[in-house]
């Protein structure tokens, strides 16, 4: 059952009325495999006449609960979850890409993303030209005949850049052809956006992040059109990069709150946000695409709902003062990851890209004093009062 409203869709998508031993929630079926009554059953669900679970890495009840769940919410036909949002993003693209194909990517994508296309996908004869976030003209020039996938994130990490999805549709359909647009959702969420709406065909989710919610396991899911997502379904029944039976239960428990969660991180981080702003004594810049300040509000408020839990901003203070900052605090704990109810915060320059050199690092726009808070549930008076400590010691 699908509803139009994403609390109802959090709380009863993709779960059955009648369960296990009438139980209200769906159970975790921490099985290998199934049994079959007898060989004509196994023959009836080799011909697609029975429907029947089969063997764990093809799927599992409490998996499929979450995937349906996850496609409901994100307004797609189907979903597929996997062990991470890397195993995701992975398994998608070689699904996709053989021996001689080509894909761009935006500069600004997740590192791991980055490396895997630039370093990993040329070992199997796939090329990756990157272009620039936001220069259309320069993607438009990139496309070869070759060309099978376009993909970009939005929000985007660390400076919270934003796709123009309608833009990238239209670039697409004038490419024509079976070119694939992939966007990494992860930081926009179902709640905020909905790029499959924007006619974009692949969705990525580290659900590690907001979907799940906890900081409590890793998860990823891709999201689109059925026949997508079985072609997909069919290449990690071979790579076998699968979601656990306890981690899907996991996450179908923090599917359930997360768009209560997500307003209210939403609301904290713009309130947090502003605070940061007027901070100028200790602060150079601030980036959240929910203020007027940020260079893609514009668009931002076009596409999305809310401006998600992550904010960046740049201490305009020497590394030293800036390790200072970090180490005074006493609730933000110093971690990578976002998205989770606990307030986390990172030092890219130290927790991301510590294997850098400054200058390569400054090429990637990873400066000393630029800081990534992810907002969690806690009082946001508490956050200002721990960030104003942290601020308050390197005045
Ligand atoms: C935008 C984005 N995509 C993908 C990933 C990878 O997700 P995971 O850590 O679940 O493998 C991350 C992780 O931080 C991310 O930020």
């Amino acid at each position: 059952m699908k509803y139009k409203s994403v609390h109802t869709n959090a709380i009863h998508a993709g779960e059955k009325q009648a369960k296990f031993c009438d139980a209200l929630t769906v159970p975790i079926f921490q099985t290998a495999t199934y049994v079959f009554k007898n060989t004509r059953d196994i023959e009836r669900f080799g011909r697609k006449e029975l429907a029947h679970y089969e063997y764990g890495r093809y799927g599992n009840p409490t998996q499929r609960a979450a995937e349906e769940k996850l496609a409901a919410m994100e307004g797609g036909e189907d979903c597929l979850l996997f062990a991470s949002g890397m195993a995701a993003i992975a398994t998608t693209l070689l699904a996709f890409l053989s021996k001689g194909d080509h894909i761009i990517l935006t500069d600004d994508s997740y590192k791991k993303t980055f490396q895997f296309c630039v370093h990993e996908l040329p070992r199997f004869g796939i090329e990756t030209t990157i272009v620039k976030m936001g220069h259309y003209d320069e993607l438009i020039k990139a496309v070869r005949k070759n060309t099978k996938i376009i993909l970009t994130e939005s929000p985007t990490n660390p400076y919270l850049n934003i796709a123009d999805f309608s833009k990238l549709a239209r670039i697409k359909k004038k490419i024509g052809g079976d070119i694939l647009l992939i966007i990494d959702s992860t930081f926009g969420t179902p709640f905020n956006q909905k790029p499959l709406k924007w006619r974009c065909d692949l969705v990525f989710h580290s659900a590690t992040k907001y979907l799940a919610g906890h900081n409590d396991i890793l998860a990823g899911a891709v999201i689109g059109a059925h026949h997508l997502i079985e072609k997909i379904r069919m290449f990690q029944g071979a790579t076998g990069g699968i979601i656990a039976p306890h981690c899907a239960y996991l996450l179908l428990r923090g599917l359930k709150t997360f768009p209560t969660r997500m307003e209210r991180q939403n609301q904290s981080a713009l309130q947090i946000a502003a605070w940061l702003e007027k901070r100028k004594d200790v602060i150079e810049k601030v980036y959240y695409p929910g203020l007027k300040s940020h260079h893609d509000h514009e668009l931002a408020k076009l596409q999305m709902k809310g401006f998600g839990g992550v904010i960046s901003f740049v201490i305009s203070r020497p590394l030293r003062r800036v390790k200072q900052f970090l180490n005074a605090l006493k609730l933000c704990a110093i971690a990578p990851s976002l998205g989770g109810v606990e307030t986390l915060i990172t030092h890219p320059a130290c927790v991301s890209y510590y294997a850098y050199s400054k200058k390569e690092r400054q090429k990637l726009g990873i400066v000393d004093g630029l800081i990534r808070l992810s907002v969690g549930l806690e009082d946001p008076q508490d956050i200002i009062h721990d960030l104003k400590r942290g601020l308050d010691r390197i005045i």
